[in-house]
């Protein structure tokens, strides 16, 4: 793939694709250390044919986003919980995590190199970034490697549901996305291959992505492909699913506080499948989500509307502008929420 250029992007109109941008960021691990890592303009990543990677799934990553302000400075939004639960995420798979710390400054050291491609302000788009550790020590046993790798990778991205702030269409599936006790609560790629059969079928099917249900009752809402769910009630309340099998999202996370400075009394909760007529508005929220109204789920056949297949729903409207006003540096949002990154 040959190298972008920041002046062939049409910003308002990008989807969520990948480009090789001039810089990544790479660290290794090795004899029980990371090395300082470094920025490189390789983006092609060499390694053993046994490394744990490529049989047994030793891989974690994140999604964070970098925001172009009115000011013309870049944003992160709350970087340090990416930093956080990657290191979660490698403790599950038994890789080495990366320091918190030094994820953070990692991250800011990729965007200030690649700061031609965050997109302008107003226009949409942002720099998406990809942090991941992977497993690349030799194994043929099931063992876990002892060498890894630490890389990030930028892409400029827009919208992930292709509507944006229009309503699309879920669906539920036979298929779980993860079991109660497994790896539902990291962010580890075996989670998504497990979750690209169910998923192309329901972007077959014209649906935006996939409604998984608890993994033993099939009856109660986990969360979407790609993103957590949220309902609004009749009468004005925040509510989100709880269960172990879930990704913790800090989009829901920083929503949940959101919704309590609104008086929206936010829960997280059992959400059945059969009781989403206590709902008036519904939508999806995550990195790439940013908030996505959902028009419609349908189940076993039956589909039931939130609010409406064409518009967005008042709630749902008031904490789009919050969040993305905090994100891109419109609003000034709690301590730590917005993290600027120097590009001098
Ligand atoms: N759930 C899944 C399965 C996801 O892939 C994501 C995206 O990261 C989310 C939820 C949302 O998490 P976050 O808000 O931290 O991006
Ligand atoms: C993110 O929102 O960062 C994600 O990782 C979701 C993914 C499906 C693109």
């Amino acid at each position: 793939m040959e190298k972008a250029k920041a002046e062939n992007f049409d910003w308002p109109n990008l989807g969520f694709n990948y480009y090789d941008l001039p810089y990544s960021f790479h660290a290794e691990y090795k004899d029980g250390k990371w090395d300082e890592g470094k920025l490189t303009s390789d983006s092609t990543i060499k390694m053993s044919e046994a490394a744990n990677v490529l049989h047994y799934g030793q891989e974690a990553f994140e999604g964070l986003k970098a925001y172009r302000r009115k000011d013309g400075g870049v944003n992160l939004f709350r970087p340090d919980m990416n930093a956080k639960r990657l290191h979660n995420s490698a403790e599950r798979l038994l890789m080495a995590p990366f320091p918190e710390d030094r994820f953070v400054e990692a991250v800011k050291m990729v965007v200030k190199a690649n700061q031609n491609f965050v997109p302008p302000y107003g226009s949409g788009a942002t720099l998406y970034i990809r942090p991941f550790i992977i497993g690349t020590g030799e194994v043929i046993g099931v063992h876990p490697a002892d060498k890894f790798q630490f890389h990030i990778l930028v892409t400029p991205v827009g919208p992930y549901y292709k509507g944006g702030m229009k309503p699309t269409e879920y669906v539920t599936s036979p298929y779980d996305r993860a079991a109660h006790g497994g790896t539902g609560q990291s962010k580890v790629s075996g989670n998504y291959a497990a979750s690209l059969l169910p998923g192309s079928l329901a972007h077959k099917n014209g649906y935006s992505d996939v409604v998984y249900l608890d993994p033993r009752l099939h009856e109660n809402i986990e969360e979407l492909g790609g993103a957590n769910f949220f309902g609004i009630t009749k009468d004005g309340k925040f509510k989100t699913p709880k269960s172990p099998s879930i990704l913790p999202s800090i989009t829901k996370k920083s929503l949940l506080q959101i919704a309590d400075s609104f008086g929206m009394e936010p829960e997280e909760t059992t959400i059945s499948i059969y009781d989403l007529d206590q709902f008036s508005e519904a939508g999806a929220m995550g990195t790439a989500a940013v908030i996505s109204p959902v028009g419609s789920i349908t189940h076993n056949g039956n589909k039931h509307v939130f609010y409406s297949e064409t518009e967005v729903g008042s709630y749902t409207q008031k904490l789009y502008d919050r969040l993305s006003g905090i994100q891109d540096g419109d609003q000034k949002g709690p301590d730590g929420w917005q993290v600027d990154v120097p590009l001098k």
